[in-house]
């Protein structure tokens, strides 16, 4: 049996963005309820808009949310009503070679990627009754949703629930980009191209474990404004820099190169970036299918490195908490990450303060 109709955020492949009522059916077995209280508007989301990442099916969108576990299935263990969650958008299937190996983000049989469940199924339906599916296989966008047990990080309750939303992602996975990916140690110097949700996120991972310089770049003065509060002690506009030429001349090249924007072209400058031995560090995602060209001889010559970075290299079980805490021990300002907080319906402006690079993240509250 569904529950009742509740407002949601729909992308859908045939008619674009809007909001839908769509109903819920109840936690299953190993699944969990959740009363959504915060969920982040995400550059992720909105590569489904622009279709970067072509979706065949209508999708409730909102993948970085935090809020209440209202009920449980059978047989789920680690949470109970009332607890405070985090949501993670890669469920890992706990069986895998990876998961058993501890790497949860590198799982290979999670369904969330494929934006359904566990078992291939949506626990939305349209107020006609047909499925709409959950993005990541969360679909925050909304009231409640239903989620497997591996997609809930029990949190302490004094987390404020906007914090919680962005541990679900870009925090998480900036963070984890510069302790987990990287392992940046202190001294070493890094340079962030992109500073929006995710880069402000890897800027703060860099003031958190020492590196020395940290440069920031991005095309908004207002965004570079805020990477300076996180740490940046340098700050470069992309639109007018050659940001490659800058760091050879200035550090001899940089230890790190980070970039969280997703652009193919900013991709292929990373490496021309690097003193040898460097790192690339590619967390910004590509719209499906792109590819990019690297000088190879430099490449192999100077021992560079080029890395991928799902989800900060993190499990969320160890990583969130860990997160969590650093917030409340002072150390993380997650606060400063947080922009705008709007109503649900209030959706399309959301993508649109994120369109525009303005603020920092904007928070959607049902
Ligand atoms: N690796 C992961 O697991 C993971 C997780 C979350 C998000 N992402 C990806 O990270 C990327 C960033 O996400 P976000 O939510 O922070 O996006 P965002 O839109 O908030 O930020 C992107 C920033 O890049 C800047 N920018 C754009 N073009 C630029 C250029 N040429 N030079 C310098 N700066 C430029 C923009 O001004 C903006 O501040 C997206 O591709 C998203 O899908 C990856
Ligand atoms: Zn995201
Ligand atoms: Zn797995």
């Amino acid at each position: 049996m569904s529950s009742k109709l509740a407002p949601a955020i729909v992308f859908d492949p045939a008619t674009g963005l809007s909001e839908r009522e769509v109903a819920l059916r109840p936690a299953g077995p190993g699944e969990v309820e959740i009363d959504v209280r915060a969920a982040g508007v995400c550059h992720s989301d909105l590569h489904i808009l622009t279709g970067d990442w072509p979706s065949d099916r209508p999708l409730v969108l909102g993948h970085e949310a935090a809020g209440v576990v209202t009920s449980v299935g059978p047989g789920v263990t680690t949470v109970r009503p009332g607890d405070h969650v985090v949501l993670s958008w890669f469920a890992p299937c706990r069986r895998c070679r990876k998961c058993v190996a501890g790497q949860a983000w590198l799982c290979t049989g999670t369904a969330a990627v494929a934006n359904t469940l566990p078992d291939g199924t949506t626990p939305f339906t349209d107020a006609d009754g047909k499925e709409v599916w959950p993005y990541l296989g969360l679909g925050a966008f909304t009231e409640r949703l239903v989620v497997p047990e591996s997609a809930v990080v029990k949190v302490p309750a004094e987390l404020p629930f906007e914090v919680g939303a962005l541990l679900g992602c870009s925090i998480t996975t900036g963070v984890g980009a510069v302790v987990n990916t990287a392992r940046v140690r202190p001294g070493e110097s890094a340079v962030v191209i992109g500073t929006g949700g995710v880069g402000l996120s890897v800027v703060m991972g860099l003031s958190l474990v020492g590196a020395d310089p940290i440069v920031a770049v991005d095309l908004s003065p207002e965004r570079l404004a805020v990477a300076r509060r996180f740490g940046a002690t340098h700050t470069l506009d992309g639109a007018s820099t050659d940001v490659a030429r800058w760091c050879r001349d200035e550090l001899g090249g940089a230890d790190y190169a980070f970039e969280a924007i997703g652009s193919p072209k900013v991709i292929e400058t990373l490496p021309a970036m690097l003193t040898s031995g460097g790192a690339a560090v590619l967390v910004g995602m590509a719209p499906t299918g792109a590819t990019g060209a690297f000088d190879l001889f430099d490449l192999a010559d100077q021992g560079k490195r080029v890395l991928g970075c799902n989800y900060g290299s993190s499990v969320g079980e160890i990583d969130i908490p860990k997160l969590a805490r650093l917030y409340l021990s002072g150390r993380l300002p997650m606060d400063d990450l947080i922009g705008t907080v709007r109503p649900l319906g209030e959706a399309a402006a959301a993508f649109d303060d994120l369109k525009s690079n303005s603020g920092v993240r904007t928070i959607l509250r049902a």
